[in-house]
């Protein structure tokens, strides 16, 4: 009856699980998706500390009861992990995402491997002399060790990177070769380990060796480029976990892990194909460490202009239609409120408004979509790459707001620039294009923006939260 219920409490976690998952692809349905996802979890989780059942090796049913103090452990345990996980992603600022994205994910491959040592741990305990554990069991144990600690000392790594810790790319002389190297290594340990049916010390070492390569695969690779490397590390563990599920037979981990791996895998060619980049650029290359060869200003041919803040203010008010392009400098300057104020004031003056949203505009997927959301921009205002484009040539004024790499038109006309085939959103077909930015330094892909020196271009120097906090002020000075 008991396992009836369970397999039931699962079902229900797997199938709020690809539900969650599949509105999380709208913005208007991601918040319901995410607490459709936890409530699902919730339910396996709490199913599977009251209703599981152990059985012996032939399928009958043990009776056995848990200490009072193992509830006490395991409830204390979610409780401080709650606490823990809900006061830091309340806190933490939407630049700040990918790191600690990348610490969760670490989380998440160190409880892969951590349960595959206790299982190890458990078997070599358990087994009679002359039981044998199968191959198939054995390999799931092996892999999850393997791929769990993988991801664990990765993404610690990512993280490092990111928070500027580690902020030079550490490349040792033929890294890719050593790691090449470390990598067959590991797995032949892991085949030698199940073939040899291992003992703890062995685990112990191969557990090392697996956080070794970790480390020594993530260390070359550039700060910038991490959040592909966060992506792929995520699928790592979701593998891990989906071996987990096999091990202990449970659906539930099963179904998340495939749905995990599988969503990071897809998610990490996506980030690659709209950054026009091969996945082996990304892991193997040197690029987004500040390694790309960049023209400075100095190598263009032509002058910038430059708006003040008066005349702007009379150029939007007399607009018919406004679009504005966020990047990763308004998520840095965190002017995503004073964008929307700037907005409805524009729209009360009867100008029609839209974002227009590049895919990778920012440092993670949907990361303009999210800080525009924190401010209340209505959904219907944010309009994709593909579906903003025609529009441009109607457009009166595009107002890009810390945003580089996705407006520059080398993407398209430059075979020699490292961006050469990335879509970008063309601004250049508006009437009038303002950029505000601090300086004319480079963008993520560390090249010159020849949109700058086109004439109908203006910058508009500045931290976006301020720039745009005087431009509002002055439109509220005008009738
Ligand atoms: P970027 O090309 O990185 O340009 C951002 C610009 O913001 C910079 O040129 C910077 O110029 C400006 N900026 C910085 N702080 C500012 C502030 N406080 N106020 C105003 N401006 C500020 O950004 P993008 O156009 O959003 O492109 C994203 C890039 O990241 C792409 O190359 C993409 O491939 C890459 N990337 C994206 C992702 C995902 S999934 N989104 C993942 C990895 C990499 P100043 O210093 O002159 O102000």
């Amino acid at each position: 009856m008991k396992g009836n219920l369970l397999e039931i409490c699962y079902l229900i976690g797997s199938v709020t699980f690809i539900v969650g998952l599949k509105m999380m692809g709208n913005a208007k349905t991601a918040r319901k998706g995410n607490l459709y996802g936890a409530i699902g979890m919730t339910i396996a989780i709490l199913g599977t500390i009251f209703l599981f059942e152990r059985k012996d090796h032939e399928g009958n049913i043990v009776d056995y009861s848990v200490p009072g103090i193992v509830y006490a452990l395991i409830f204390g345990a979610i409780a401080l992990g709650t606490v823990i996980g809900w006061l830091t992603a309340k806190k933490v600022q939407m630049t700040k995402m990918p790191e600690l994205v990348s610490v969760f994910n670490g989380m998440g491959g160190a409880c892969a491997a951590l349960i595959s040592l206790i299982e190890l741990n458990h078997l070599f305990h358990t087994s009679t002399e002359g039981s044998h554990t199968s191959y198939g069991m054995m390999i799931a144990i092996v892999l999850g060790l393997i791929i769990g600690s993988v991801s664990f000392s990765g993404s610690i790594i990512a993280f490092l990177k990111l928070n500027g810790t580690m902020n030079k790319p550490i490349r040792l002389p033929a890294y890719n070769l050593v790691n090449n190297v470390v990598m067959v290594g590991v797995l032949a340990f892991g085949g030698y380990f199940v073939m040899s049916g291992g003992n703890m010390l062995l685990a112990c070492c191969l557990f090392g060796a697996a956080i070794l390569y970790g480390i020594l695969f993530t260390v070359p690779i550039g700060g910038a480029d991490m959040p592909v490397v966060i992506s792929l590390l995520n699928s790592f563990t979701g593998l891990a976990a989906a071996f987990g599920g096999f091990l202990y037979d449970n659906k539930v981990m099963l179904t998340g892990g495939i749905l995990v791996g599988s969503a990071g895998t897809l998610l990490t060619l996506v980030m690659c194909k709209a950054m026009n980049r091969p996945l082996s650029g990304v892991l193997f290359g040197a690029f987004g460490g500040g390694g790309a060869s960049a023209a400075g200003p100095d190598d263009v041919k032509g002058s910038i202009k430059d708006v003040q803040v008066s005349d702007l203010a009379v150029l939007m008010n007399y607009s018919k239609k406004v679009v504005i392009v966020p990047g990763y400098g308004l998520a840095v300057a965190q002017a995503q409120h004073v964008i929307h104020e700037l907005e409805m004031l524009l729209e009360e003056r009867g100008v029609e408004v839209k974002y227009a949203i590049h895919p990778v505009a920012g440092r993670m997927p949907g990361h303009m979509n999210v800080l525009l959301a924190e401010s209340n921009v209505s959904y219907d205002k944010l309009v994709e790459m593909d579906d903003i484009n025609p529009e441009f040539e109607q457009t009166d004024v595009v107002l890009i707001v810390g945003a580089n790499d996705v407006v520059n038109p080398a993407a398209k006309t430059d075979p020699s620039s490292p961006i050469y085939g990335m879509p970008i959103l063309e601004v250049n077909k508006a009437k009038n294009v303002i950029v505000n930015k601090r300086s004319m330094n480079a963008g993520y892909a560390g090249i010159d923006n020849l949109l700058f020196y086109d004439p109908k271009c203006s910058m508009f120097f500045g931290d976006a939260k301020k720039a745009l906090t005087e431009l509002v002020a002055e439109l509220k000075t005008m009738e």
